[in-house]
């Protein structure tokens, strides 16, 4: 069996489509959901269909290995970001190197970076004069938006498009790619599990 993690801050819909997506699979499940944001609905959404979740602070992710000994613990495969807003500390990306991903709601490397989210992405992609946005798939590094490229769907941007409509179309792709890339990066994964970490696949 291998393990997804899923850190979220905020609505989840990506979240619950993974979630969704690997319920009928016998070898890969989303085992944790984890946010930094005890109101976030994702937290619902993931009780809903039966994930365990776990709430963290600043001072337990930046200054303690509370998130990263809990991965461990449970025996994390492949942590994907979905909404999630803060930047992942370097314990955790040692741990899980080449095995963490984000979603982004623009075609990077233009539109990222620190308060690149929501609606601000679509307003600054309009304001550009952008003919095309869509959404990018990415490793996770110590730096927000930075990894290297995984996948991207582009789109054109038509007259009379508003952030709004714009940020609908994203979570349409969104929520069509981010489980099939998923699903793709873990079976890529193979057997060994995470060697640093000691951690094996329980199978
Ligand atoms: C998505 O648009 C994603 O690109 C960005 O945050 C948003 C999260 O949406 N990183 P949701 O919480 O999954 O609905």
């Amino acid at each position: 069996m291998k393990r997804i993690a899923i850190f979220a801050s905020g609505s989840g819909s990506n979240a619950q489509k993974i979630i969704e997506h690997f319920t009928d699979k016998s070898d890969i499940e989303v085992s944790l959901v984890l946010s930094n944001n005890n109101d976030a609905y994702v937290l619902e959404r993931a009780s809903t269909l039966n994930v365990p979740v776990y709430v963290f602070d600043r001072q337990i992710f930046y200054k303690s290995n509370q998130v990263h000994d809990i991965l461990r613990d449970t025996g994390v495969d492949f942590i994907v970001l979905a909404g999630f807003l803060w930047l992942v500390p370097n314990n955790i990306l040692r741990g899980w190197q080449g095995r963490i991903i984000n979603i982004h709601p623009a075609l990077l490397p233009k539109f990222g970076g620190k308060g690149m989210y929501g609606d601000k992405v679509h307003q600054a992609v309009i304001e550009a004069g952008e003919k095309e946005t869509g959404i990018s798939i990415h490793y996770v590094n110590e730096k927000y938006d930075e990894g290297e490229i995984i996948f991207q769907y582009r789109f054109n941007i038509l007259a009379g498009d508003t952030p709004e409509s714009i940020a609908e179309r994203i979570h349409q792709l969104e929520h069509k790619h981010y489980p099939e890339v998923v699903e793709r990066l873990v079976r890529e994964l193979g057997g060994g599990g995470n060697r640093e970490q000691g951690i094996r696949n329980k199978e």
